[in-house]
Parts: C-alpha cells; structure tokens; sequence
C-alpha cells in the first residue's frame, strides 16, 4: 500500500491527540500575534514609544506631551486595524460560520469558477498556514477554500479571513482515533470523493491538494486542453521527462499508484463519474481489521473501471513530483531546479519530520515569508 509506505499527507501520517493539536493551535496563534491588530496594546511597547519620542523631539514641542502622544497612538492604532471588508459580507452571515453551506462557500471564494480546496484539522493548522503562503507568493490564494475537519479549525480560520473554511458536517470528534490505517482515518478520508462531487455539481473547477503541499509556481498552466481529470503518479521512480500522459499501467497489486492527494476536476460528466466511481469503489470496500484501507486505493480501482470514459491526463513528474523523489534524490532534484512546481513532502510519517524536512529544504514559509499569510489579520 504506497500511501502507508509513503505516508502521505497530513492525512496519511498519524493525526496526533488532542494535546498536540492545542499545542499546534497556540503555536500558531503566537506565531502569527505581532499582525493581530487586536493584540494592539502589547505590540505598542518599543516601536510606537521610539515613535512618539521622534515626533516629539522633531517637533520640539514639550508641552502637549500627553494630549499629541495619544492622537499618535490612535493614529497607529487606526492604520493597523483598518477593518477589511470580507468578500463575503453579501452573505449576512456575520460570524454564524457553523451554518454556512458548501454553495455559499464556494460562491463566495470561486474566482472564474476555478476553487482551490484542502481539508485540515487542528493538528494541522501550521501546515495549512505554510500552504496557504506558498499560494499568496502566486497570488492564487483568494481562491482556497478550506475544509474544515473540526470547529476549532473553521473558527480560527475565519476569524482571520473570513468566508474561506466551511465545515460539512458531521464534524470530526475529538476523540476518534485518527491514526493512519484506523477506521476513523478511512471514514474521515471517505468523504473526500462526495464533496469533491458536490463542488463540481455546483459547476466549479477544483483544484484539490492535500496540505502538507507547498507551490513553488503556479499550476494553472498545466491544467489545459480541457482535458476531464488531471492526476500525479505517487511513485517514486524517475520517469523520462517526455513521458506518457495517459493512465499508467497497474503496478504489482494489479493498480495504478495514482495520489488522490493532489487532483484538477473539471466540472464534465466524465470527473462527475470517477468521482462516483470512486464512491461506489470506498462502499465496496470498507475497512475491517485485516483490510486497513485508506481512500487511495479506492481511486486507482475507480480510475482503472472508468478508463475509456473518463479522459485523464497525468501531469509531468518533473513538475509534480512525489516526495519520495523531490525530497530523497538531492541529484534529481538539482538537475530539474525550476522545473518543479508542486512539491508534496510525503514518503515520511508525522508532522515533526514534515516540518523539519520543509525547513531543511527552505520550504517553511510559515518563517520566511509569514508577511504573506492570509491567516494574519492584514492578509487575505
Ligand atoms: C466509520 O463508519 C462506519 C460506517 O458508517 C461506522 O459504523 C463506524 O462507527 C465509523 N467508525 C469511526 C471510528 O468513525
Ligand atoms: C485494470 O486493472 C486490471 C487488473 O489489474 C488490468 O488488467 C487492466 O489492464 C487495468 N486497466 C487499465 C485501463 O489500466
Ligand atoms: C537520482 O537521480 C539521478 C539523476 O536523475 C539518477 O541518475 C539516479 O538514478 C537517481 N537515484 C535513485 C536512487 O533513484
């Protein structure tokens, strides 16, 4: 089973406890607190203070001291919180985010009918983050629409920027056991194939990426010709650059190893019916104890029944390599400098060794490039 042997994504490694995922969540609040301008009153201190001295100094006035410091800290305060106007305030739905649907959702972030979705939960709301930034430095990003696993991570989400998460309930529940290969991880990345359905019934193009993904250019381009699907191969072995674009031959357990982390679905009766398919394919086959399945197997066995009906088209290796290529043939890697442009860092299990290999790699924008994040309150 490649997924488990690559440990693919945020979904595919272990989903951690509830511990962790608060500790994520507050490592993210902190990270991102010196752009909150609600956080105002604590960021004043040095900076506002040097400020005030200079404009006092220059000024040479000594007297009003008290009555110009305060009309300057206003100042800075009403530059820093000028309050931005959510795309979606046509929806009146003030900050009832709980009722917010799919439809509305995706009408109010679609740009030309193109929406770009991931699904995260608590845990994972660092990886999101780092995503989202690599998608601003393509200024793709007012398109992302983020599913929601759980309601910490649709509130913290759009409090910060509003109208980009939507949760499909049920929400998932603290408790369940999440780790790869259970049944809670099967069920939760069951749903995928529906609301991937639901989006193109509702006529958009979707561009869907697991969320231990980073840009390194913008994939638009590819995704041309009007072809139905466009998919990536999850294998790790070199292909020629020139090579076929048409579904690969099934591999030793008689399937494809195509990742269903990263997929382009035009709104066709051919995407509509793979999606199906590979519905149809998770009810047939279930997890149980002796078959610990996972979502992707089901996708090839979808992609494999639907071939002739559904025109796919495999994206270049170069440009979207598996993790167990980018990350694991530093000589690879060099030789294709520039050709790259969707790196997914699986082939490893657990958000540690994730982010230590994103930053080793220069791939942890969430620290380099925090400027750019839509999940600060300036952004968006
Ligand atoms: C997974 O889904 C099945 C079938 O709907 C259900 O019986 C089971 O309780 C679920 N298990 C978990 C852990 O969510
Ligand atoms: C579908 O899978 C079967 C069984 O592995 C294989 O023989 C067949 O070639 C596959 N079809 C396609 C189009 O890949
Ligand atoms: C790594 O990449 C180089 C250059 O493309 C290739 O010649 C070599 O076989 C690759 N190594 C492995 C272990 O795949």
């Amino acid at each position: 089973m490649v997924r488990s042997a690559a440990g693919g994504g945020p979904g595919h490694g272990t989903l951690q406890g509830h511990d962790a995922a608060a500790s994520a969540l507050a490592r993210l609040s902190s990270s991102l607190k010196p752009q909150l301008g609600t956080r105002l009153p604590a960021v004043l201190s040095v900076r506002v203070l040097l400020f005030i001295l200079v404009v006092v100094l220059s000024l040479g006035v000594l007297v009003p001291i008290v009555s110009r410091s305060r009309s300057d800290l206003n100042a800075v305060r009403t530059s820093q919180t000028v309050p931005r106007l959510p795309h979606t305030a046509n929806l009146h739905l003030g900050t009832n985010w709980r009722r917010y649907s799919l439809p509305q959702a995706a009408q109010a972030v679609a740009s030309d009918g193109v929406l770009i979705v991931c699904t995260v939960s608590q845990p994972y709301l660092e990886f999101l983050n780092n995503w989202l930034i690599s998608l601003a430095r393509q200024n793709r990003h007012q398109a992302a629409l983020i599913i929601a696993e759980d309601y910490a991570t649709l509130d913290f989400v759009n409090t910060r920027w509003p109208g980009h998460a939507v949760l499909i309930p049920p929400a998932l529940h603290e408790e369940s056991n999440l780790r790869f290969g259970s049944q809670g991880f099967f069920n939760l990345t069951s749903r995928r194939p529906q609301y991937l359905l639901e989006i193109l019934e509702l006529g958009y193009s979707v561009l869907y990426n697991d969320v231990d993904m980073v840009w390194l250019a913008d994939p638009f381009s590819y995704f041309k010709n009007k072809r139905d699907v466009y998919i990536t191969d999850d294998m790790a072995m070199i292909k020629p650059e020139d090579h076929s674009h048409a579904l690969p031959p099934p591999g030793k357990n008689g399937r494809t190893y195509i990742c269903s982390c990263m997929l382009y679905l035009r709104p066709t009766e051919g995407a509509k019916l793979l999606m199906r398919a590979w519905i149809k394919e998770l009810q047939e086959r279930q997890w149980s104890p002796s078959h610990k399945t996972n979502d992707q197997p089901a996708f090839n066995w979808a992609l494999n029944k639907t071939a002739g009906q559904v025109d796919v088209y495999l994206l270049p290796q170069v440009a979207f390599p598996s993790g167990g290529l980018y990350f694991k043939n530093e000589t690879w890697r060099q030789e294709t400098a520039n050709k790259h442009v969707i790196v997914h860092n699986n082939y490893v299990v657990g958000s540690e060794k994730k982010l230590k290999r994103f930053r080793n790699h220069n791939l942890w924008f969430v620290e380099v490039d925090a400027g750019l994040s839509p999940l600060s309150e300036k952004g968006g």
